[in-house]
């Protein structure tokens, strides 16, 4: 298959979807770049708890952000690492706490156009999958593919649970679904770019599919088969 050269790859969804393992898997099929925004989300979160402010305060939240330098790299395994202001933070951006302050800090103006500005200017160049909530409705409207995967909140708990019992952060099923009601709540409600299909993104359930199951649904929508 012939790749365009400014090919932009949307996948969005709700958490614990299973948005990362698929978005890993089909940049690496297509040999395309891999972008992660929850990932710059989260790392405000962290840049927030570090340095406690009252994230309601426009003053106090922009200070913040003008001494926060977000960089990716992706490693000689294609494994993306996050930087920020120059500290690999990829292993420090995961647990359950850093989830709920991502989620909050993402309903903020200023963060959020601060962050689209990095994605936009990554994107420019094309080539790339990119996976978050807004990318198909609001930073990339023009992508040529769009994907919203879906699922029960039962499985995305699970997805979710089964991820961090890996690093020890398991925090239970019945936990897990509230955790998660919580942020699809803030996530589909806030104000800016809230999370919801693109209107002409193909929306997968994958409540019934395991992640090659999606990935190679997505690769014959792209390869047009
Ligand atoms: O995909 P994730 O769980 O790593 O995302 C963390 C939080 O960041 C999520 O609760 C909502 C927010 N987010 C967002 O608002 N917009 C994006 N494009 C990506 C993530």
């Amino acid at each position: 298959m012939k790749m365009e050269k400014d090919l932009i790859i949307t996948i969005d969804g709700p958490s614990g979807v299973g948005k990362s393992t698929v978005a890993k898997s089909v940049a690496k099929y297509l040999g395309l770049t891999y972008l992660d925004t929850g990932a710059m989300y989260r790392a405000i979160a962290l840049q927030v708890k570090r340095n406690p402010l009252n994230i309601n305060n426009d003053e106090e939240l922009s200070s913040l952000l003008a001494n926060t330098n977000i960089k990716f790299v992706n490693n000689e395994d294609n494994v993306l690492i996050i930087f920020l202001n120059n500290e690999d933070i990829t292993d420090k951006i995961r647990s359950p706490e850093i989830s709920r302050l991502s989620s909050d800090v993402a309903t903020k103006n200023l963060v959020r156009k601060k962050l689209v500005e990095i994605q936009k200017e990554i994107g420019l160049n094309g080539n790339i999958v990119v996976e978050g909530r807004d990318m198909g409705t609001y930073v990339f409207p023009d992508a040529k593919f769009k994907f919203y995967l879906d699922a029960t909140i039962e499985e995305r708990a699970k997805r979710r649970n089964n991820q961090l019992t890996q690093s020890g952060n398991n925090i239970g099923a019945d936990n897990m679904i509230k955790e998660i009601e919580l942020r699809d709540k803030q996530d589909k409600e806030r104000l800016e770019s809230p999370l919801h299909p693109a209107p002409n993104a193909v929306i997968i359930d994958t409540t019934n599919l395991i992640a090659d199951e999606v990935i190679n649904r997505i690769i014959a929508e792209v390869k047009g088969e």
